[in-house]
């Protein structure tokens, strides 16, 4: 397969782009990559799929929604999490179809906070909506095409690199395999969290 990984630089998608590169061709983009790409930016997403063609699979493992305390959270700073994480993967996926090959894939990424944690309530707005939209997304998409979505809860490498002193979090290549499930596998509509 040809496999395009949004955010192929980071700690999720760099471990992904190992997996996945195995056994498949990969193309590696983000907005500093030599494919750039601002899934915040659709005319951008035009210009990723121009470099790149038809592909197999698309998967995104870029872009965050902060945290923020609810007494702190403004309009703006709403605007940006959908905006960035949610708008722009949704956006994504009804980008790829005209350049998806018959029954290719969208793998989006969402995320996992497990409990209810405080500052995490716009991501679990994000997140959910995520999910929720690869469920009703997978009814409406056309020739065989799929769309599935990974919510990792805390990475591993993402702990020790912000020096927390719980690292029981998932490692990176654990929770790549749930992408490559996603790629390789033939299902759609579905949330996988990575365990
Ligand atoms: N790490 C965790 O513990 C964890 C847990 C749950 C969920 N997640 C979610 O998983 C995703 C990836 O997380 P990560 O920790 O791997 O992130 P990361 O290490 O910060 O890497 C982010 C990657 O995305 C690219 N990127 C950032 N903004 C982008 C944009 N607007 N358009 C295109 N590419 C963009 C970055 O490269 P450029 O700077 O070159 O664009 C980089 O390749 C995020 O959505 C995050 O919320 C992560």
């Amino acid at each position: 397969m040809r496999v395009v990984v949004i955010g192929a630089s980071g700690t999720i998608g760099a471990a992904v782009v190992e997996a996945l590169g195995a056994r498949h061709e990969v193309v590696r983009a983000s907005r500093g990559s030599d494919v750039p790409v601002d899934i915040g930016d659709p005319a951008s997403l035009d210009r990723m799929f121009d470099v790149v063609g038809e592909v197999d699979a698309v998967v995104c493992a870029a872009a965050h929604a902060r945290l923020a305390a609810l007494g702190e959270m403004t309009a703006e700073h709403l605007g940006e999490a959908l905006r960035g994480k949610l708008i722009g993967q949704a956006v994504l996926v009804a980008r790829s179809t005209a350049h998806l090959r018959d029954g290719g894939s969208v793998t989006l990424t969402a995320g996992d906070f497990g409990r209810p944690t405080p500052g995490s309530a716009v991501g679990v707005l994000v997140n959910e909506g995520l999910r929720g939209f690869v469920r009703a997304a997978a009814a409406d998409l056309p020739r065989g095409l799929r769309v599935n979505v990974v919510s990792p809860g805390w990475v591993r490498e993402t702990q020790v690199a912000l020096g927390m002193t719980d690292t029981s979090g998932v490692p990176a290549r654990v929770v790549a395999r749930s992408y490559v499930e996603c790629v390789e596998g033939g299902f759609t509509g579905r949330n996988l969290f990575p365990a």
